[in-house]
């Protein structure tokens, strides 16, 4: 049986039932039972955003500054993990993340991301740069400069202007939407030539799209629980 994108048909609507979910690393994430997702993984938050866009996107890429565009900020675990390696790499970042649909603070300060990862010293700004205005840019510490949008991916319009994107939206199951061949080639086109794009996902259907925008995709070792990731890159 070949697999398939179910038809982008409906459009999304984002559940008001999300509430803490202890995963398996201990970390923390978002469960919502209306739609039956999670922000991250059951085998555990911090493992897998570590892996899949630290280890797998950041680390493989040399670029200084590196422009990140996080497609799918959410509960700001990804960019919280890349501005401490940004700071302990004394690395120039500029991240800019779009979420249409933020988290509310209270929920951001109960999940407390910062405590779990043992720096209590950065909860108060974590917080302040999670509830920036539209549009609005901040620099925490030396190495690491922030912006944040409420656009979506399918509104994305920048040309070359990232080097790797981390695309960590909802499985294809439950938001066909994000994983079109539009949205592919959205991305394509805001990365510069040998930029790099990661995602957790490691379907089919998904590499096939990512080709067809463009990409050469490599499947890639995946986080606990998963046998594979894909990392797709903009040829130079
Ligand atoms: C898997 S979660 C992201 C997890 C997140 N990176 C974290 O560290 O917590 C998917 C995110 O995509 C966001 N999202 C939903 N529709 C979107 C759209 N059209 N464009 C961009 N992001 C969207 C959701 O609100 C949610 O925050």
């Amino acid at each position: 049986m070949s697999e398939r994108l179910s038809a982008p048909t409906t459009s999304y609507e984002h559940p008001a039932d999300f509430s803490e979910y202890r995963t398996r690393d201990g970390s923390y994430t978002l469960y919502s039972p209306l739609l039956d997702e999670r922000y991250h993984s059951v085998h555990g938050a911090v493992q897998e955003s570590f892996h899949v866009f630290i280890r797998m996107g950041y680390a493989a890429t040399s670029a200084m500054p590196l422009r990140v565009l996080e497609v799918g900020l959410g509960t700001g675990l990804n960019m919280l993990l890349t501005w401490v390696e940004a700071d302990l790499a004394e690395r120039n970042v500029e991240y800019t993340a779009l979420e249409p649909y933020p988290v509310p603070p209270a929920l951001l300060a109960a999940l407390d991301h910062p405590a779990g990862l043992e720096l209590p010293e950065r909860r108060a700004t974590f917080l302040d740069l999670m509830a920036l205005q539209e549009g609005a840019t901040a620099q925490p510490s030396a190495h690491f400069r922030f912006q944040l949008s409420t656009r979506k991916a399918q509104q994305i319009e920048h040309i070359d202007a990232f080097d790797i994107v981390y695309f960590d939206a909802f499985g294809p199951a439950n938001q066909p939407e994000m994983w079109t061949l539009d949205v592919f080639q959205r991305m394509y086109r805001a990365l510069a030539p040998g930029g790099v794009l990661v995602t957790y996902c490691a379907k089919g259907v998904v590499r096939r799209t990512m080709q067809a925008a463009g990409f050469t995709v490599e499947r890639v070792q995946g986080p606990v629980g998963k046998k594979e990731m894909l990392r797709a890159t903009k040829p130079l």
